[in-house]
């Protein structure tokens, strides 16, 4: 990861809540599926001008093959044509696209995919969008203490080496959409001090002022790492 990237901010969003908006609309999931990719598109144009060097987006668990069938391959498909049809956007905007999660489940050729997709945009230094697909928090965490087995004792430093497989920022922010209010197996380890941000709105209407509300909320916390409140120059400590 580019060290000016990793100087900012990072942000995880669980982009949630596609089904509902589209069904309430009378449309089909997949739909809304749809219009999701374009939220992904707003948001990652608006998150470098909010400070934000890494946005990972969880756009399917590996829980999710529990769905039917048919929406888990229309989503593979709707992968698929992101992945092609995105790369002259992503490379235009400075993005590096990476996918997390495994990748050997996934439909035939679609790996291969990823992979044209990743190299393609490599040289993006405004923004590393990571996308997660079939992706579990919890599986990257046991994959890593399997890798760990070997050694006599491991720091936090390197078991997230081990976990995120580079040098990652940990996640400064935790955005879900769509009223709900859980981590569903997202970036367990390396959200351990984020700031959760949770929303009612639903993703396919997540828009760049949504995104500043978030960060505005952000912005307005204090994060003290176990520390204690930062002192104003004029409070002393006294017995
Ligand atoms: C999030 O939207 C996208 C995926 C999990 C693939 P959902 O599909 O979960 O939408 P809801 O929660 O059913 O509304
Ligand atoms: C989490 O959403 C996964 C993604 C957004 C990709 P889900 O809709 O699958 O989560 P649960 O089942 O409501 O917890
Ligand atoms: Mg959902």
């Amino acid at each position: 990861m580019q060290s000016n990237l990793h100087s900012k901010l990072h942000v995880g969003i669980i982009m949630d809540g596609n089904g509902r908006w589209a069904t309430r609309r009378g449309l089909s999931r997949l739909r809304g599926h749809q219009a999701g990719v374009e939220a992904i598109r707003r948001v990652m144009e608006a998150a470098p001008e909010q400070g934000i060097g890494t946005l990972t987006l969880f756009a399917f668990s590996s829980d999710n093959w529990r769905r039917p069938r048919s929406e888990v391959s229309a989503l593979m498909g709707l992968f698929r044509s992101y992945l092609v049809n995105e790369v002259k956007g992503l490379v235009d905007n400075g993005i590096r696209l990476t996918l997390i999660g495994r990748r050997d489940r996934l439909p035939d050729g679609l790996a291969e995919t990823i992979e044209r997709a990743e190299a393609a945009t490599a040289a993006g230094d405004a923004l590393a969008l990571r996308i997660a697909v079939d992706y579990s928090a919890r599986d990257t965490i046991v994959n890593a203490a399997v890798r760990a087995g070997g050694l006599q004792s491991c720091s936090r430093e390197t078991f997230s080496d081990l976990i995120t497989g580079s040098k990652l920022r940990d996640v400064d922010l935790i955005i879900r959409t769509s009223g709900e209010r859980r981590l569903s197996d997202f970036l367990l380890w390396e959200s351990a001090y984020a700031e959760l941000y949770f929303t009612d709105r639903m993703w396919p209407d997540f828009d760049a002022n949504d995104l500043a509300d978030a960060m505005a909320s952000f912005h307005g916390r204090e994060r003290r790492f176990g520390g204690l409140p930062s002192m104003k120059p004029d409070v002393s400590i006294s017995a």
